[in-house]
């Protein structure tokens, strides 16, 4: 697939929180076919201690608006920057990066079930989207320390059924999504998911134990973003492995978890 590098001009912002920032960025050309779990390398400008790009996966893509949707947490220098972005900014982006979460094509007649925690509810939101053009009912489970860390509540609300924990019980079922009492009752043939390590260690154990095949997004720290710097990479049963060029999608197999 090939990979561009792009000013993108900020279209809109929606202000999530006071550390969560939805860019909707846009340009002159079509936007390039990209797929749920494939990611942005953003360069941070006006940041002097930011001099590596940035990995944010894509959120969602309106091809009737020409957009592509960045959903940021800002946790450092570099994300902080870009809570200070105003609409008609430009942001240079090399994408699309990385593999992708089995796509939809892939997954007919399957019940999946997306599960997400924090900012990584992003590409699900995408995926979810990818699942429901192809006639495919996507079930989303997304957990959040607190009702007021739920993103994108809405959006997922209107692709379909969404399952939530927060840990404070401020929304849906109390603690972690693995006790979400939905894991119980109903099955699902494919998890997907992306959020935390810990989070997604505990989902892929859960698939393991019945047999669901599983993937998961890692966001392991990045530099290069193609495969030259080997900082990111992960120890899997095929050894180490580059999660931006390999991944970042990876089937639980393949996990040395
Ligand atoms: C494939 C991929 C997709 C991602 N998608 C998104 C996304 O859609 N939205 C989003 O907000 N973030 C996403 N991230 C995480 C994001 O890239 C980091 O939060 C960002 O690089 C931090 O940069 P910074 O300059 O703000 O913080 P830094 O100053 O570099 O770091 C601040 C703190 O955050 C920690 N940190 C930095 N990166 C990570 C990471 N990847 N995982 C855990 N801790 C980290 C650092 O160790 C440090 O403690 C993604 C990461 C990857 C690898
Ligand atoms: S970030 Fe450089 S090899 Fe993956």
């Amino acid at each position: 697939m090939s990979k561009y590098c792009h000013d993108l001009c900020v279209s809109t912002i929606d202000r999530l929180s006071s550390k969560h920032v939805l860019l909707k960025l846009t340009q002159d050309t079509p936007l390039p076919k990209m797929l749920p779990g494939q990611f942005v390398e953003v360069r941070v400008d006006n940041s002097p201690h930011t001099f590596l790009r940035r990995p944010i996966s894509v959120n969602y893509v309106d091809k009737r608006k020409n957009e592509m949707w960045l959903l940021v947490a800002a946790v450092g220098a570099g994300t902080k920057e870009m809570l200070k972005l105003r609409v008609g900014d430009n942001l240079n982006c090399l994408f699309p990066l990385g593999n992708s979460f089995t796509t939809a094509d892939k997954l007919h007649g399957r019940k999946v079930l997306l599960v997400g925690g924090g900012v990584g509810v992003a590409p699900l939101l995408f995926q979810g989207q990818t699942l429901l053009e192809s006639g495919n009912q996507p079930y989303f489970l997304l957990g959040a320390r607190s009702a007021s860390d739920l993103l994108e509540l809405d959006l997922f609300k209107e692709m379909g059924p969404v399952y939530v924990t927060t840990e404070d019980f401020s929304a849906g079922e109390k603690g972690y999504v693995t006790d979400h009492t939905i894991l119980q009752n109903e099955h699902f043939d494919f998890i997907q998911t992306c959020g935390p390590k810990p989070m997604m260690q505990s989902v892929a154990r859960y698939a393991r134990e019945r047999k669901i095949e599983c993937e998961a997004s890692l966001e392991n720290l990045m530099a290069c973003g193609l495969g030259a710097c080997l900082c990111c990479v992960e120890k899997t049963v095929e050894g180490n492995l580059c999660v931006c060029t390999d991944g970042p999608v990876f089937n639980i197999k393949k996990l040395l978890w």
